[in-house]
């Protein structure tokens, strides 16, 4: 599923799964000790060693394999882990915890694996990893508005349980359908409905979590802290979520969505100059994004950029249209451009799927096409030039190739939650936010090129975002802004890339680690550091 949904381009990319690789020199002891410890904390009817895949494990490679959803980390050059657990119990998950961290092991949690930087099942250490495909049940209550998922579950599973019971109810979160919940709703979650209702995180009331001592706590038992940290503050620091409990959002039984493009020669500049101004203002009702792609022509002079308006519109068609003449009608919006349906529907539509599909498509868990690729995050507070926007299409097209551009609009809902109620700080103030989204087919150069040419344009773009710090969404993590290699990495040092993600609430959220996780045993090279 490609990231800026329905129906752009998308070359068709094989994946190459590549047999050999590394095993990091490991003492046979450390496996020994953490094989004895995980079989002593598990209960005997059911054995952690059911669940537990070993390198010779004829299923290894490919269970490992499987969701990793970035193929630049599909190589053989990767260090193997040690393990690869599958819990279906949440005691497994327990133990692995408490044994990883008696044999100095580092744990690496893998929900739907989307991380834009493979942090969920890659690591320069000895490590785990606990892949939690098993554990993702949806218990949906319609009477209360309310779901409980576990953090295995994916977004398609989600909204495709909830259309199971209501036609009138949805969920706000993001448009592939394969991301996980265990990653998605740790880091925020934006989607098609975030302008009325908010982030994913910001629609969870209650959480299950597996603690660096292996006990598992709730909402109550956590305390408010730790609550506020998870819901935003991004995956792999705190613990290991279990499972959310979420607040359902009414939608109407008929949404419509739009989907209009238009070239620079149809005046795709000056519309998109002006969506910046109003995007942000429309009805909470109405989500319009902005995704503009390079059209690659014969050569240079012929390329061109389109320009791609994508909607989805709580209403009739008959409601939309006066209120895009009223608030847009520069865009020319017409009856025939639009598609009334479901709202289930539309979530198929926004991932790609336009031919008809089953709704049973949310429940297929393989991403297709997979892709080599790079992702960078920006923030817009003031309204880019139109000589602005003429530069970076020259920019754009000046080079052997260029990211697709997506533009999320903010607003609405968005704007009425205090920078400070969840660790996402980018509410008023911010028009729209940016996804940089680069990828490439496999080639001797072709990632060094593509990681190169994704700078440059990130590089380029400073003048036009915020500034100090220039945000960035940490969903879309970019180890581009500092990394870590070693796990007692200082606050100091993490505030450079920390402060991007989250502003003023990366201080309270390396407070409330220091409170629940002061030796630092669940990290990776963008974890957030203990700091009193
Ligand atoms: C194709 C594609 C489309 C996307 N579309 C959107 C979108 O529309 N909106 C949006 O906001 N984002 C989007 N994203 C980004 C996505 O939200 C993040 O990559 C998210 O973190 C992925 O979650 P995951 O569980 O699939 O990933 P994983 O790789 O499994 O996990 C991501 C991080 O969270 C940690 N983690 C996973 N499970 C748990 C757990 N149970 N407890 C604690 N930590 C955990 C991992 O260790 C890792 O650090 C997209 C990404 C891709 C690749
Ligand atoms: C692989 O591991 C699983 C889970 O422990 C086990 O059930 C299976 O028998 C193993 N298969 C082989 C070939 O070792
Ligand atoms: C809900 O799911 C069940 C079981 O898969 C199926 O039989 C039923 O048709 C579904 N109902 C709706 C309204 O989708
Ligand atoms: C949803 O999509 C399915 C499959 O294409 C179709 O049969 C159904 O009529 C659609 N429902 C609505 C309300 O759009
Ligand atoms: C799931 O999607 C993948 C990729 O598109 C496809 O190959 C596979 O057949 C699908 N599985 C099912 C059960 O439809
Ligand atoms: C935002 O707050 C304003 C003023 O309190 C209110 O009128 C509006 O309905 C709120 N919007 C949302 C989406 O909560
Ligand atoms: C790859 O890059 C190297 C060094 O820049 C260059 O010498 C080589 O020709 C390139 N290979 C290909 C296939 O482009
Ligand atoms: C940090 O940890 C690494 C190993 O994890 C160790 O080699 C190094 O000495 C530590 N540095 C400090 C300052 O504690």
């Amino acid at each position: 599923m490609d990231p800026f949904g329905s129906s752009i381009l998308i070359i068709l990319l094989s994946a190459v799964f590549m047999s050999s690789s590394i095993s990091l020199a490991t003492s046979s002891s450390t496996s020994e000790n953490f094989l004895s410890c995980v079989s002593t904390h598990s209960e005997p009817s059911n054995p952690i060693s059911a669940v537990l895949y070993t390198p010779t494990n004829s299923s290894f490679s490919s269970i490992w394999h499987s969701t990793i959803q970035n193929l630049r980390f599909l190589s053989s050059r990767a260090h193997k882990p040690l393990f690869i657990i599958t819990p279906t119990l949440n005691s497994h998950i327990q133990a692995a915890v408490i044994c990883s961290r008696d044999n100095g092991l580092q744990i690496k949690v893998r929900s739907g694996g989307h991380d834009y930087e493979g942090l969920s099942y890659r690591s320069t250490v000895e490590f785990i990893i606990i892949d939690l495909r098993n554990l993702r049940s949806v218990t949906v209550d319609t009477a209360k508005r309310t779901a409980w998922i576990e953090a295995g579950a994916t977004l398609g599973e989600v909204y495709y349980h909830i259309a199971n019971k209501s036609n009138t109810l949805g969920f706000p979160a993001g448009l592939c359908p394969t991301v996980g919940v265990g990653g998605h709703f740790s880091g925020g979650g934006i989607g098609t409905l975030m302008r009325k209702y908010g982030l994913a995180a910001d629609n969870v009331i209650d959480a299950y979590i597996v603690d660096v001592n292996g006990k598992i706590r709730h909402r109550k038992s956590m305390g408010e802290d730790l609550f506020w940290a998870i819901r935003g503050g991004g995956g792999g620091s705190f613990g290991i979520i279990l499972s959310w409990k979420i607040n359902l959002v009414p939608v109407p039984p008929t949404v419509t969505v739009f989907e209009v493009t238009r070239s620079l020669n149809q005046g795709a500049t000056q519309l998109l100059n002006r969506w910046q101004y109003i995007a942000n203002k429309f009805s909470e009702d109405l989500f319009v994004r902005a995704v503009s792609i390079v059209a690659g022509g014969a050569t240079k002079a012929e390329s061109t950029i389109l320009v791609v308006f994508e909607s989805l519109f709580l209403g009739s068609v008959n409601e939309l249209l006066p209120l895009m003449q009223q608030s847009f009608p520069e865009l020319g919006l017409q009856a025939q451009d639009c598609t009334e349906m479901s709202w289930i529907n539309s979530t198929l539509y926004f991932a790609g799927y336009t031919n008809g599909e089953s709704i049973d498509a949310l429940l297929n868990r393989t991403l297709q096409p997979k892709a080599f690729y790079k992702g960078k995050s920006d923030f817009v507070t003031q309204p880019i030039s139109i000589t602005g926007f003429e530069s970076i299409w020259k920019e754009l097209i000046a080079g052997d190739s260029s990211p697709v551009i997506i533009m999320d609009p903010l607003g609405g809902r968005m704007n009425n939650i205090s920078a400070t109620a969840t660790p996402f700080p980018h509410r008023a103030g911010n028009l729209y936010t940016i996804q940089y989204y680069m990828y490439w087919q496999a080639g001797v150069n072709a990632t060094k090129d593509h990681l190169a040419r994704t700078r440059e344009i990130y590089n380029f773009m400073s003048p036009y975002v915020s500034n100090s710090p220039r945000g960035a969404y940490v969903n879309y993590k970019d180890l581009d802004l500092g990394r870590i290699e070693v796990r007692n990495t200082s606050y100091t040092e993490a505030s450079v890339w920390g402060t991007k993600y989250f502003k003023n609430n990366f201080k309270r959220l390396a407070v409330v680690k220091n409170m629940v996780d002061p030796t630092n045993f669940f990290w990776d090279e963008q974890s957030i550091p203990p700091s009193k």
